[in-house]
């Protein structure tokens, strides 16, 4: 009986075992896109991209293609219609609270200026296109 009783116990771990790591994946919605880098980018937007470098990337991801710490921006949910660049000045000023992502929220980066942001904006943009996000 009792020999009974630990076989049922032992079953019930591993089915909530296997059911836990197979439910993980979805749970941890991280994503990291395969970024197209367009030919030529404008001056604005190769001036853009070393800021982005220097002060996005750590968690946006190298071409904004997105990390464990923060969204890829080349992404349908950043087209302009969606987060016009109004957004993008928002975030770099005052941060974001988590909505879209499981990332937790980004901090305001106090280190860009409104034109550093507008010149950071011309790069994703240019990237968004070069990849049909328009
Ligand atoms: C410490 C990590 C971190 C850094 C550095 C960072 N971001 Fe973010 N950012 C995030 C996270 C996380 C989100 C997603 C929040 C959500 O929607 O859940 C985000 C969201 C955004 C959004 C979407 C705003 C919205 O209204 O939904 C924009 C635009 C953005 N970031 C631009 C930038 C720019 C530009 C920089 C550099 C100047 C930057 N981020 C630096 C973590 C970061």
């Amino acid at each position: 009986m009792q020999d009974k009783t630990m076989w049922i116990m032992l079953a019930a771990v591993i089915i909530i075992c296997t059911t836990a790591w197979l439910l993980w994946p979805a749970q941890a919605d991280f994503e990291s896109v395969a970024v197209k880098l367009p030919a030529q980018l404008s001056k604005e937007a190769m001036d853009g991209g070393r800021l982005f470098a220097d002060n996005c990337q750590r968690c946006h991801g190298e071409n904004a293609s997105g990390t464990s710490k923060g969204p890829p921006l080349i992404h349908v949910i950043y087209v302009p219609s969606h987060h016009s660049d109004a957004s993008f000045y928002r975030a770099a000023a005052q941060g974001v609270n988590q909505h879209h992502w499981p990332y937790g929220n980004m901090p305001a980066i106090a280190d860009v200026s409104r034109e550093q942001v507008s010149k950071i904006i011309h790069y994703v943009r240019e990237l968004q296109r070069a990849n049909g996000i328009e």
